[in-house]
């Protein structure tokens, strides 16, 4: 097949279709707001993003899909000021529990979603747009033209190489198969389609989730793999009880997982 004649829009939208992943929905993150909140200051993820941007103390800086704030919170320091979206209430509360603690004062939130009018929230462009590990979205080539629009002088974005987060031995162990979403290679095509001639850089985020006990990591997982069966759960359970080890009061699989990030940027023409 000719290289020019691969839409990569269309391909990203096919994969996404295929994937074993959950429709992850507002009530998902929200749950999920309670893992994040101890992250932004503890990721090598977040420090890697900012050696990365080299941020300027004069910018503005639009975060699309904050979280709890892994590039926004340490950014702060380094910029003029964040505009923090997401769809997430609970994802925003942990973030501003996290200003209030370290006294941070430059950053604004913003409940939005990806689909919403962004100028009819408020939001105005900025002169860095980030949108990190959150292109949760069916037509990519629209979410990047939508950065773009919004960014006065570059975009970043990350994006996941391979499975991502995404466990595949927990998949297997309870027989079913992990068919990831489209990974990097489509937005790094795409962009390049659209005549974006982007820089990427990797990130290997280096953190081992942990759990206060079996039932924690039961929940994490099955959170993750959703509506399991009776037999599933067992083998879940099965698998957990031996790899879960205790180290310094605190449970973890007895294998490293690392998770690989692209970082996608450009500058805006
Ligand atoms: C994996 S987290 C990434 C958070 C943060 N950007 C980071 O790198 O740590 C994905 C975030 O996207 C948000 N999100 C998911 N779908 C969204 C949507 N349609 N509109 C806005 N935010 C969304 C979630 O609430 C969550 O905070």
């Amino acid at each position: 097949m000719e290289k020019a004649s691969i839409d990569w829009n269309e391909a990203w939208k096919e994969q996404r279709s295929k994937r074993s992943l959950i429709k992850r929905d507002v009530r998902f993150w929200n749950e999920k707001a309670k893992y994040f909140t101890k992250d932004p200051w503890e990721s090598n993820y977040g420090r890697d993003f900012l050696k990365i941007m080299e941020p300027r103390r004069c910018w503005s800086v639009l975060d699309i899909a904050c979280g709890t704030g892994t590039i926004a919170l340490p950014l702060a320091r380094y910029v003029r000021r964040v505009t923090a979206v997401d769809f997430s209430p609970k994802m925003l509360e942990a973030l501003a529990g996290q200003c209030r603690i370290h006294g941070i004062e430059n950053i604004t939130a913003v409940n939005a979603s990806w689909e919403d009018n962004w100028r009819s929230k408020g939001i105005e462009k900025h002169d860095v747009v980030v949108a990190s590990r959150c292109l949760i979205v069916e037509d990519l080539q629209a979410a990047i033209t939508k950065l773009n629009a919004f960014a006065k002088e570059r975009v970043y974005t990350s994006t996941i190489v391979g499975d991502g987060p995404h466990d595949r031995r927990v998949y297997e162990a309870v027989g079913r198969k992990l068919v990831p979403g489209p990974d990097y290679i489509y937005n790094y095509n795409l962009l390049h389609q659209m005549g974006i001639y982007a820089n990427i850089t990797f990130i290997t985020d280096q953190r081992q989730e942990s759990f206060r006990d079996h039932d924690d990591a039961l929940d994490h997982f099955s959170r993750d793999l959703k509506k399991l069966t009776i037999d599933e759960k067992i083998r879940l359970k099965q698998y957990l009880d031996e790899h879960l080890l205790c180290k310094n009061g605190k449970w973890c699989l007895d294998y490293k997982k690392s998770t690989r990030w692209a970082v996608i940027w450009w500058e805006r023409t």
